[in-house]
């Protein structure tokens, strides 16, 4: 939800702002604006649409200055115009402000602003802090450093600000409250990002920020203070990976690209995670045994994507380490007096760490004495800073804005914890772990064989490109995978797709079947599955009705009736999600590319959603 980059040092200050931009567009893409940091008066360019827009109307007309900052929005206050595009400006045209986030008393100070003769040009809740900022810094003689401390103090929500000033233009001040924000240190330059991957390219040196602590800095120095003006010590870290991560690498999108790397993902995830004596290895839980066999029950609490891991963390850890567990829709959590306590693990599921539907949760969690594990993608990001553990997955940099790489890797994470919590409880032996370990070991060559036969999946999918409803069918741990490829397809096809229950389909969703409806099924895994028949009637079902039916099935399984068969290879039947899956991406993929949507960055959406 918004990207946010400012710059400062030797460089014409709108080369880096622009490729950070560019790399931060996945966060927001309804309009992109710049101040550059031009003595005496900025220099401000803002416009509706994507960054090509801003990037046209800059051609002939930048000065070549040495600070700035930029910012690509996703609109919450304010529809997607060219006025509300940031930066916004003080009504003198030398203070600059931009913003990730929600200032939820800006109606208030903006009555306050205009009674005091502020002029606003916009309908966002920023620019009441553009005004704000430009009183408090002439109350503080000029200093803008003391004026972000005084405004943070009277916002309320949640908020990354950047600002700049046309008498000291070589300085940025931003602060940060319940939105990333991560400072990068280079040598005579220096940035600040939502995320690491807008200066990546200059600098593997970071910092990362807590809540309410104010950033002041310029080409040499880095100035991190709380809120009484204490100046705190930097917590610097080094970067995993380099810029690369973050580009198309060769293929058309994003998407595909991160489609593609899931091999790697999932086996970096598993590296290293099984001890010479068969124990599982997650340290990072900081639990010892007496205190997993202790543990009551397990809640999980994710968004979106996220939430299917979720559902497959129910199936896995209840199977092998016999502990009940909830899985929650992170937004619902709060909201219904959940009964948790400090004999409850909650498992926080979230790829960028900053969403905030789980944050809230997270803290209601802790609130209520429970412990809280996150598993995440994003280093020293909101989440895993906020809960008691946090155990990394390993899938790089996701730029597309529909999650692929990470599910599988938030999977892989919610098995290791089945694993380790089992063994902790003697629920299952080691032997019986060394063996399932080994296994998990075979997946990213699984992935690869159903990915390098995904051609004729790709021109099938081409057919379906004019119908409106797609309906998946799972049972079993195929349902989190029908709910995953129904996601997948409205989020980037924007057509009517769910995901139902096989069992379910009789008591309702049947009648959405219509002639050349296509229902795509996952047929459980292991041949001996006694579920598998009761799909396979499903299929009939859907099919004596009109369906075009396609099926996902494992190596060797004969289905009557459908008009293609996607097979995949044959494994363990709980670790089935992370080949089944894979299909559907490539579905939803084709899908979007063949109705010319744009797949890395669909209509509506951004891809960190940092608002409740
Ligand atoms: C769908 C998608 C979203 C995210 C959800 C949670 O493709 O990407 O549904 O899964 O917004 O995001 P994180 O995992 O960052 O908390």
């Amino acid at each position: 939800m918004c990207g946010i980059v400012g710059y400062t040092g030797p460089q014409s200050a709108s080369v880096p702002l622009i490729a950070g931009l560019k790399r931060l567009e996945y966060r927001g893409y309804d309009s992109a604006g710049i101040a550059l940091g031009t003595a005496g008066k900025l220099f401000v360019e803002k416009k509706a649409g994507k960054l090509s827009n801003l990037e046209s109307a800059l051609d002939s007309s930048l000065p070549s200055v040495h600070s700035g900052i930029g910012h690509t929005r996703w609109a919450t206050h304010g529809g997607p115009t060219d006025q509300n595009a940031h930066p916004h400006l003080d009504n003198e045209g030398k203070l600059a402000v931009i913003h990730n986030g929600i200032i939820e008393n800006y109606t208030e100070l903006r009555i306050a602003l205009e009674a005091k003769g502020h002029k606003f040009s916009s309908q966002t809740d920023t620019e009441s802090v553009a005004h704000l900022l430009s009183d408090l810094r002439k109350e503080h003689q000029g200093d803008l450093t003391k004026a972000m401390r005084d405004a943070v103090k009277v916002l309320r929500g949640s908020f990354t600000l950047l600002a700049i000033h046309a008498d000291k233009p070589e300085e940025i001040v931003g602060v940060r409250r319940n939105s990333p924000l991560v400072v990068g240190v280079g040598t005579g330059e220096n940035f600040m990002a939502s995320d690491v991957s807008a200066f990546i390219e200059y600098t593997k040196q970071a910092i990362e920020l807590g809540q309410d602590e104010i950033v002041t800095m310029d080409p040499t120095s880095v100035v991190i203070t709380d809120l009484d003006g204490k100046t705190i010590k930097p917590k610097t870290y080094e970067i995993s990976w380099d810029a690369t991560a973050a580009e198309k690498g060769g293929f058309s999108h994003f998407m595909l690209k991160e489609i593609f790397e899931q091999p790697k993902a999932v086996a970096d995830t598993l590296i290293g995670r099984l001890s010479d004596n068969n124990q599982i290895l997650l340290d990072e839980l900081h639990m010892s045994k007496q205190e997993i066999q202790s543990l009551k029950k397990i809640t999980v609490i994710a968004c979106g994507t996220a939430y299917h891991a979720g559902l497959v963390a129910k199936y896995a850890i209840e199977k092998w380490a016999k502990i009940p567990v909830e899985v929650e829709i992170a937004s619902e959590f709060r909201y219904r007096d959940p009964i948790i306590d400090s004999t409850t693990l909650v498992i926080a599921i979230s790829q960028s760490g900053e969403t905030m539907d789980t944050l809230m949760a997270v803290r209601h969690a802790k609130s209520a004495g429970a412990r809280v594990l996150a598993i995440c993608n994003t280093n020293s990001s909101t989440i895993p800073r906020e809960s008691d553990a946090v155990l990394y997955t390993h899938a790089g940099p996701e730029i597309a804005v529909a999650s692929t790489k990470a599910l599988l890797t938030q999977i892989i994470a919610v098995y290791l914890i089945g694993l380790h919590l089992a063994q902790a409880n003697g629920s299952l032996s080691d032997q019986q772990v060394h063996e399932i370990y080994n296994e998990l070991l075979e997946l990213p060559g699984k992935i690869e064989q159903i990915l390098e036969t995904v051609e004729p999946l790709r021109e099938l999918t081409r057919k379906f490109a004019k119908n409106d409803t797609v309906l998946f069918l799972g049972r079993n741990i195929g349902y989190p995978v029908a709910l995953e490829g129904a996601l997948k397809l409205k989020e980037l096809a924007y057509i009517h797709a769910e995901g139902f229950a096989g069992g379910e389909l009789k008591h309702g969703p049947i009648a959405l079947i219509d002639q050349g409806t296509p229902v795509i099924a996952i047929l459980p895994a292991g041949k001996e599955h006694a579920l598998d028949e009761k799909m396979l009637s499903n299929i009939q079902e859907v099919k004596a009705r009109g369906a075009r039916v396609i099926v996902i099935a494992e190596e060797g399984v004969v289905v009557e009736g459908a008009e293609h068969v996607i097979t995949i290879p044959v494994v363990r039947p709980i670790f089935q999600p992370i080949l089944a899956t894979v299909p559907l991406q490539v579905f939803a993929y084709e899908m979007a590319v063949a109705r010319g949507n744009d797949v890395d960055q669909p209509r509506n959406l951004a891809k960190s959603v940092t608002v409740e």
